[in-house]
């Protein structure tokens, strides 16, 4: 049996203004009409043999996770409600804890709540690819073929094979510099780590204790002391903030030994920032992007977003986002997409 475990705690700060601390990109019918959320949910539903989705977030988004699930007829298997952000290794720890409860040497496979996969057989067809080698206690990953030095990823150096299918990873380096990003993506050596991981409970529990035993303490203090009402699982907050905060890829992946990589062409993107759904959206001869009550006259490479009873007009311009909602408007160029978390801080700081 497997045990889906969806990872619903990003913010999602790069796609302001719709993305918002209330209702971060996660919740949003971004592309299509599903949620990332729900879409993320479906990809899990149509494979054999799975258990009910265990979803972790954030305490204030409960209400929205337990309906957008409800509303797709997804079972449940209880949604982990972190009082305070400490990012993916703790977070990734109170599933594992809660799996294990159930079902001692049960696999495990995390998914992020934020990304697009267009071929979900080619995906389905992965995971099963990576299931023996996760019973057999490799935390596995799955890596795309890159094609830009990206630097806000995780590069993984294909190693020996394992399988027909399945490599050890030679090495994990996270988010690299851009020049280091360039040299990998120029060897030819190295893959994408896509954020999906496809492992035991206990093997992934035994990593943490290995090279993070601070997060494994507090995530197992917060879980055995949690309390619970319906679907909501709220791990105790004094035990959880103790847990550093770190991301598994920093806190384990870097690090581990046993790590396994599934190479996958699944037409997998994150959809992280507005360039990025500009890039998987349905684009006209123009290569724009136009949402809601737009005009576009003489523009190009432009993703146009109207906000509900109003209209927005572009004339002469290329190679711009405008998103407009009912309390603010982004204009940015698009090679910029990446600093609307700069905006978003100064926001913030300016109250
Ligand atoms: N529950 C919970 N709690 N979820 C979290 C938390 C948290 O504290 N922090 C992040 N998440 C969720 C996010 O919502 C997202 O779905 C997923 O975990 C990954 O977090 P990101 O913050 O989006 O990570 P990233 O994009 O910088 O990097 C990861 O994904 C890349 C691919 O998209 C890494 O795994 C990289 O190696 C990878 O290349
Ligand atoms: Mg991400």
């Amino acid at each position: 049996m497997l045990h889906p475990v969806i990872l619903s705690g990003g913010s999602g700060t790069r796609l302001w203004p719709r993305s918002r601390s209330n209702t971060p990109k996660q919740f949003l019918p971004l592309v299509g009409d599903e949620t990332l959320l729900q879409a993320t949910a479906l990809r899990v539903k149509a494979m054999q043999d799975v258990a009910p989705v265990i979803t972790v977030c954030a305490e204030d988004h409960r209400f929205m996770v337990g309906e957008q699930l409800q509303a797709i007829g997804m079972p449940s298997g209880g949604i982990l409600l972190e009082p305070a952000a400490r990012n993916t290794a703790p977070a990734i720890a109170l599933a594992a804890l809660h799996v294990q409860q159930q079902d001692a040497q049960g696999v495990m496979l995390v998914l992020p709540a934020d990304h697009l996969i267009r071929d979900e057989p080619a995906f389905r067809d992965a995971v099963m690819a990576g299931l023996a080698q996760a019973h057999a206690g490799a935390l596995v990953t799955f890596g795309i073929k890159p094609d830009a030095p990206v630097t806000g990823y995780g590069y993984i150096r294909i190693g020996q094979p394992l399988d027909a299918r399945v490599h050890a990873i030679g090495a994990f380096v996270e988010k690299p510099d851009v020049e280091r990003a360039r040299t990998y993506l120029d060897s030819g050596e190295y893959l994408w780590n896509s954020g999906m991981f496809l492992f035991r409970a206990d093997a992934y529990l035994e990593a943490l204790k290995k090279h993070a035993p601070a997060i494994l303490v507090a995530a197992r203090a917060a879980y055995d002391a949690a309390t619970g009402d319906l679907d909501f699982i709220r791990v105790d907050a004094d035990a959880f903030a103790t847990s550093p905060s770190d991301s598994i890829d920093y806190a384990v992946m870097e690090r581990a030994t046993n790590a396994a990589v599934v190479p996958v062409d699944c037409g997998w993107s994150d959809v992280g920032s507005w360039s990025s759904l500009w890039e998987v959206a349905d684009r006209d001869v123009d290569g724009n992007v136009q949402l809601g009550d737009t005009l576009a006259i003489d523009t190009g490479d432009s993703y146009l977003q109207a906000a509900d009873d109003r209209l927005v007009a572009a004339l002469g311009v290329r190679d711009l986002i405008v998103v407009d909602t009912a309390d603010a408007v982004l204009v940015a160029h698009r090679d910029r997409v990446q600093d609307v978390k700069m905006l978003v801080d100064r926001l913030k700081a300016e109250g």
